[in-house]
């Protein structure tokens, strides 16, 4: 049940949303219909419901852990007005899809080897690692051999971090939950690799930040 419908600001993804769209131009397929990709951790919206009139071949899937913002997710999809754009759904990450149990009834059950891409932004450090662990075993899960999972936000790069601006967001992050943190992406790839999951390629986007483009490279059977 959604009470409040109302487009909630963010102004980091205003910033971000358009140097993410030139990466996802790059790599999402415009060409055959019939595409999905599902993004975990919608927060308030925004960026699905920017990208999906770029991709009208592409059915987007929003999600959130925090079912408090469906109501920003909705004004943000009612306003995009396009076909291809659904309603958001309830997904936590850190829990393994087969346990997931939400309106559209995504999970392994249904829903296992089907989606071409999985998008998450911003989520990496500010969750628990647990989400890192849940965002890999899940997207292994979920995705098509081939199918890509997009990441972004920032990142240490083989146990360096820069400029001192990201340290200090860092400790910033860490300071409000020890849990928190920017990770390696040396640690994320022992996460992609356990699950059949090979990093394809890194961007440097403004501000400090990087999306990574995630493959996955294996069949399920072969996990
Ligand atoms: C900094 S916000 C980013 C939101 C949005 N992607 C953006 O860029 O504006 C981090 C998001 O991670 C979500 N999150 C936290 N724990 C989660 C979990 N266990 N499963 C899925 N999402 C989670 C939060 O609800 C929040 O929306």
């Amino acid at each position: 049940m959604i009470s409040h419908i109302r487009k909630l600001s963010n102004p980091a993804g205003e910033r971000n949303k358009r140097p993410i769209l030139e990466v996802l131009n790059k790599y999402l397929d415009k060409s055959q219909p019939g595409k999905k990709l599902l993004e975990i951790s919608s927060g308030v919206g925004l960026h699905a419901a920017f990208f999906a009139p770029h991709f009208p071949s592409i059915r987007f899937q929003p999600s959130e852990y925090d079912t408090s913002l469906f109501g920003s997710i909705e004004a943000y999809r009612h306003e995009a007005n396009v076909p291809n754009l659904q309603s958001p759904i309830a997904i936590d990450i850190s829990r393994p899809c087969t346990e997931w149990n939400n309106d559209h009834q995504i999970n392994f059950a249904t829903s296992a080897e089907s989606f071409d891409y999985i998008l998450n932004i911003n989520m990496i450090h500010i969750s628990p690692i647990e989400c890192s662990q849940g965002l890999f075993w899940n997207a292994s899960r979920l995705l098509k051999k081939g199918g890509l999972l997009i990441t972004y936000g920032p990142y240490a790069v083989n146990g360096t971090l820069t400029p001192e601006s990201n340290v200090q967001f860092d400790a910033s992050l860490r300071s409000r939950n020890p849990a928190w943190g920017v990770r390696d992406t040396t640690a994320l790839e022992k996460l992609s690799t356990a699950n059949g999951i090979a990093l394809k390629q890194s961007f440097d986007l403004p501000s400090n930040n990087k999306c990574l483009i995630w493959e996955k490279i294996n069949e399920l059977k072969d996990i």
